[in-house]
């Protein structure tokens, strides 16, 4: 049996400085000089899935204590919260989980959300992970409320090989009607992002593309990563993306595209034929730290600098203190924050440099 592993949520206090006379430069820049353009906030920390490299069985079983609603930050707060860092440069807000839309009245988060605009009056880029289950239900009404577009995780079109990745039993066939109720809401462009595990699901790489070339969803190829504690990564597990490439472009040839937002995480790639594009997210063969501008956000509202770190920031404890805390005073502390910021875990894999602490879990902080 594998050694039960209880995931950390070491939380460093952050303390309220003196109200900030000017905030630290801005544009925001970290100290690497990287900006702060991206806020993922994760809703919840429970998902109706059990997917082996995220959260095994073994681990989150029925003994698996989960978040109370009561340390969950309310939408309010969120919305308070996200607020505040679209006045230090945010531009796009990723809700992720878990599973957000497990999340109950999910719906009003995203009407709040949607009322955001940047300090010279743009709209947000307001965008959501989910595995699709619950799309066929929800596309719609997550439409309604505002949100511009959504990105779907699939590993796999093989029945057989997807209930095996999921472990929880749940057919394709549901996440490919979600995927469809999602396009017909009108939510888009939708992505498809599919974790490639050597071995595992590697054999559906073509499947896939061929499944969704020509239907105006992106699909995505991601490299297994070694994020959290509890997935027992291994390099030999790595399908390296040049591979992935090399595969499909054996069957239909790709011509590159630039990147279409600084910071990108995925190499962007066309079918030749028209048939669309596909993307490659390579984090352990091709780091992408150099201008890596995401900020997360965890459900109960920790501020996490890297989807490697350690311990996040007390954004909650700042909220719910004894004294007031204003919008000044926040951003104050958020910049304060990204400003010491020096992250680039993924740069440093394997170096002596790198970070060996225990690792925040992906389902806490999401993707
Ligand atoms: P788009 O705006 O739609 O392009 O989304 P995105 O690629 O910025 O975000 P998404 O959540 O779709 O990211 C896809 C996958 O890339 C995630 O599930 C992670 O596996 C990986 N990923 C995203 N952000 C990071 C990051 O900052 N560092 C690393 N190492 N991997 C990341
Ligand atoms: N490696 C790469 N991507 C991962 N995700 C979760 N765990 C990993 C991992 N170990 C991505 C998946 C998932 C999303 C929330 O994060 O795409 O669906
Ligand atoms: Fe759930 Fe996504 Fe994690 Fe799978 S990868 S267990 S769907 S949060
Ligand atoms: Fe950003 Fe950390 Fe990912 Fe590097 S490893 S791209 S710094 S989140």
């Amino acid at each position: 049996m594998p050694a039960r592993v209880i995931p950390l949520h070491d939380a460093r206090p952050l303390r309220i400085a003196p109200l900030p006379t000017g905030l630290p430069g801005f544009p925001l820049a970290d100290a690497l000089g990287r900006p702060l353009r991206d806020l993922r906030i994760s809703v919840t920390d429970r998902c109706n899935f059990r997917c082996g490299y995220c959260m095994p069985k073994q681990v989150f079983d029925k003994h698996h204590e989960f978040l109370p609603h009561a340390d969950l930050l309310s939408f309010e707060e969120i919305t308070r919260l996200a607020s505040v860092f679209v006045g230090l440069g945010v531009e796009k807000l990723r809700i992720t989980g878990g599973e957000p839309t497990l999340r109950r009245h999910l719906e009003t988060l995203i009407e709040m959300l949607a009322r955001l605009r940047t300090p010279d009056g743009r709209e947000l880029d307001l965008t959501l992970t989910t595995n699709g289950s619950t799309l066929v239900k929800k596309a719609a009404a997550l439409k309604a409320a505002g949100l511009n577009r959504l990105t779907v995780s699939l590993d796999g079109l093989d029945d057989a090989v997807f209930q095996r990745m999921n472990d929880v039993g749940f057919p394709v066939a549901e996440v490919l009607d979600g995927i469809r109720a999602a396009q017909a809401a009108g939510l888009g462009p939708i992505k498809v992002n599919m974790v490639v595990q050597r071995g595992v699901n590697d054999d559906q790489i073509l499947a896939m593309a061929r499944h969704f070339r020509h239907s105006g969803v992106v699909l995505r190829f991601i490299e297994y990563m070694d994020v959290g504690a509890t997935n027992g990564w291994r390099m030999d597990q790595v399908l390296p993306s040049a591979e992935v490439q090399r595969r499909i472009a054996a069957e239909f040839p790709l011509t590159p595209l630039s990147h279409s937002a600084p910071g990108e995480t995925a190499e962007r790639w066309a079918y030749a034929d028209g048939g669309g594009e596909v993307g490659f997210i390579s984090s352990v063969t091709q780091a992408f730290c150099g201008d890596c501008n995401r900020a997360r956000l965890s459900t109960e509202g920790r501020l996490y600098t890297c989807l490697f770190a350690h311990r996040g920031h007390d954004l909650r404890g700042l909220l719910r203190g004894t004294e007031p805390v204003s919008d000044a005073q926040l951003a104050g502390a958020v910049a304060g924050v990204w400003s010491g910021r020096d992250d680039r875990y993924s740069q440093l894999r394997g170096t002596a440099g790198a970070v060996t602490e225990a690792r925040v879990e992906m389902h806490y902080i999401g993707g």
